[in-house]
């Protein structure tokens, strides 16, 4: 039997594992699980109740190591995360995304010689200042499996040098779990428990550096908020970090006194979909919310220069604006006159990408004999 690793440690990461230990936990008994909780993310809001919502079971192991620097974080994840691959043994580490956990695990991980999955390989940026850059570039640059969102990630690997058979193109975990939960909401309850009209409001979120670090950041997300409020209602869940820093400077008041504006504090990942799926329009700057949008047909907006997911413009519903206000209300204006989804998903987000993944790790870990056994089964 193999022993499987699967990291975890932020909230999307929680969204990302969850169809992936379904889809494993389900297989013919090849492999056994062991869960870890880095403990990166850990206010109830941003951790505990993401595992009630999803089913998630408890991890067997939580670290509980937050806060801190980058590299203090990271390298606390680092040290815990040795300690335990060599008090046990274990054949593969599981990792998603491109958080500071991603990165601790795998670093610990490869050097013990142990092979690491990373799945939702390949994505850039291209953009050096963002953490998440950094970590997806050494991640992918190390990792010995790397599973693909999309067809453009596979090209970013190919071009680093990745050999072509480290690369597999599996589809978006993610949306997986959207899709599963999607079919058990009850989508009008939520509305009514924010006292909200399907179509008749805007979801905002911002948590990146970039913009909620600095107080020009933070002021030019107020003028976007301001100026989304004089069109529609705005729900925006507030992140943990961005609160920190309206506090620091000073600023939660005036987006207190914004008109039409419903502050709310980190929403369960349920009553957070169901209000992206009836939402007029999203304004963002996360990664996966450009991912959930293209797929719910809803149009985002998102707040940042670029993008490393560049199917959700190219195939979805998403623009890419930065935080110019001229710019952004050009374009809400223009959405909220006249948008039309023309249906199209990208490939393989289409709910089984986790299966896909299980498939492939059964093949290349998984005892010969269970292919047999399968066969000789009537
Ligand atoms: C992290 C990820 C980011 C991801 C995001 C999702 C990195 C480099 N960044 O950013 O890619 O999009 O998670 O949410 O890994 N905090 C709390 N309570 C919590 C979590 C955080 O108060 O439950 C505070 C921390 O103490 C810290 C700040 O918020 O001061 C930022 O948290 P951190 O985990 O460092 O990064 P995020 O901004 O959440």
């Amino acid at each position: 039997m193999k022993r499987l690793l699967l990291i975890v440690g932020t909230r999307p990461n929680f969204v990302k594992i969850d169809p992936i230990l379904r889809a494993l936990d389900s297989q013919d008994s090849w492999c056994s699980t062991t869960l870890v909780h880095t403990g990166q993310h850990y206010d109830e809001a941003m951790s505990e109740s993401l595992f009630v919502d999803l089913g998630l079971r408890k991890p067997e192991i939580n670290l509980g190591i937050s806060g801190g620097s980058h590299a203090q974080q990271t390298a606390r994840v680092m040290v815990a995360i040795e300690e335990l691959l060599q008090q046990s043994s274990y054949d593969l580490v599981i990792v998603v995304g491109d958080v500071n956990s991603t990165l601790a695990a795998t670093l610990a991980a490869v050097k013990l010689q142990i092979p690491v999955a990373h799945i939702e390989a390949g994505l850039r940026s291209g953009d050096r200042t963002m953490p998440e850059e950094i970590n997806r570039l050494c991640v992918d640059a190390i990792s010995t499996m790397l599973f693909t969102t999309s067809r453009d990630a596979n090209d970013n690997l190919y071009r680093e040098g990745v050999p072509p058979d480290k690369v597999h193109f599996v589809g978006n975990v993610m949306i997986d779990t959207m899709l599963r939960i999607l079919r058990e909401l009850d989508r009008n309850s939520v509305l009514e428990k924010y006292a909200l009209t399907a179509k008749n409001y805007a979801i905002l979120t911002a948590h990146r550096p970039s913009n909620v670090d600095s107080a020009d950041g933070l002021n030019n997300m107020l003028k976007i908020i301001q100026g989304t409020g004089q069109r529609l209602e705005i729900v925006f869940p507030l992140h943990p970090r961005t609160l920190q820093r309206l506090k620091e400077l000073d600023l939660l008041n005036r987006l207190q006194a914004v008109k039409r504006l419903k502050l709310l504090p980190p929403l369960g990942y349920r009553d957070f979909l169901a209000l992206q799926a009836d939402a007029a329009v999203v304004l963002t700057d996360s990664g996966g919310i450009q991912e959930e949008t293209t797929v719910l047909g809803i149009p985002c907006l998102t707040l940042r220069e670029n993008t490393e997911r560049p199917i959700t413009v190219s195939e979805g519903t998403n623009l890419i604006l930065g935080t110019d206000y001229e710019r952004v209300m050009q374009a809400l204006d223009a959405v909220l006159d006249n948008f039309h989804w023309n249906g199209q998903t990208p490939e393989y987000w289409d709910g089984h990408a986790a299966a896909r993944i299980a498939e492939i790790l059964r093949k290349k870990l998984g005892p010969a004999w269970s292919h047999h056994q399968d066969v000789a089964t009537p």
